[in-house]
């Protein structure tokens, strides 16, 4: 709870989705209300898909301030919402609502806080060669935002044809040509040849597959900023090769601590506190760990 008591006054912002039991999203929000004083108090809500537009009805109802939207319900939430923003709308889906007096507002802060991730480490993007690795809902998020602030995508997919999707949507948007390719050890190795930064997109490597790489070690190399959209293990099999081959890395919990930022700035106006929130997140995830 963010405060030892919850007043008349208490604003309370919540986490639609189904699972929702291991979200680490109430203690991340939960410690910043609190380290903040504001009277705010974060809550898990288990929504099942067939629920959701009476919980979305509920939630507008009962007043609540925000809400964060998880799987299964990021696409599926968006004809329920009153408006989108820009990023949020390009993408096709939502993780972060803001509730105004009854108007609901959709965001994708996954994406832009990805993108903080690399820009708050002074990792340069423009013009920048990018190897996406994955054609999912979240490289799509991860693609956009990139593509947005200028750089240059190849896409590699194990299903060659959602890459090929994902691609084609780049390149209607922004009119710079998007090459794509199977997921393959050839097509990787020519992809990394000239690139700066590689992201994986896709659940490989995720608790418990944690020996699972999407990448060979030997490709990797010290010249590569290497990101991966997973955060648990926080050290992924991925992240620990780029680390032994010297290259700079970028764990999935950045991205997790940035896009709760976001939303805490959506719902407060107040400046997120950053390190707090990535820090009750990392010491969640030691936990599971042990
Ligand atoms: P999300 O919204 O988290 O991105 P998703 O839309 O289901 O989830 O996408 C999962 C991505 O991970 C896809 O790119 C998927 O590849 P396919 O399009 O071939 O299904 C990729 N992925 C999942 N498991 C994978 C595996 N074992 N090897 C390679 N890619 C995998």
């Amino acid at each position: 709870m963010s405060n030892e008591v919850i007043t008349g006054r208490t604003r309370v912002c919540g986490l639609i989705a189904s699972p929702v039991a291991h979200t680490m999203s109430p203690a991340m929000h939960n410690a910043a209300f609190r380290s903040l004083g504001l009277d705010y108090v974060y809550v898990p809500f288990l929504v099942e898909p067939v629920d959701l537009p009476n919980a979305l009805d509920g939630l507008r109802a009962l007043n609540v301030r925000g809400f964060n939207v998880s799987i299964p319900h990021k696409v599926t939430c968006i004809p329920f919402l009153d408006g989108l923003d820009t990023l949020a709308e390009h993408i096709g889906a939502v993780n972060t609502v803001v509730n105004n007096e009854g108007e609901m507002r959709g965001y994708n802060t996954d994406a832009e806080g990805f993108l903080r991730s690399l820009t708050e480490r002074r990792i340069p993007v423009a013009q920048r060669n990018v190897v996406i690795v994955g054609a999912g809902g979240a490289a799509r998020a991860v693609a956009y935002v990139l593509a947005r602030e200028g750089a240059c995508l190849t896409v590699l997919n194990r299903t060659p044809a959602a890459a090929g999707e994902l691609a084609e949507m780049m390149e209607d948007d922004f009119g710079r040509r998007v090459p794509y390719y199977a997921l393959e050890d050839g097509a990787l190795e020519e992809a990394l040849r000239d690139a700066h930064i590689l992201v994986n997109t896709t659940s490989v490597g995720m608790s418990p597959d944690n020996l699972s790489s999407p990448v060979p070690a030997r490709l990797l190399r010290a010249d590569l900023t290497v990101c991966d959209i997973v955060y648990n293990p926080v050290k992924t099999a991925l992240l620990a090769a780029a680390e032994t081959a010297g290259a700079a890395t970028v764990s999935g919990v950045e991205m997790l601590a940035w896009q709760g930022a976001l939303g805490f700035q959506l719902w407060t106006g107040a400046a997120a506190p950053f390190d707090l929130m990535r820090a009750t997140v990392l010491d969640l995830l030691r936990d599971r760990e042990d």
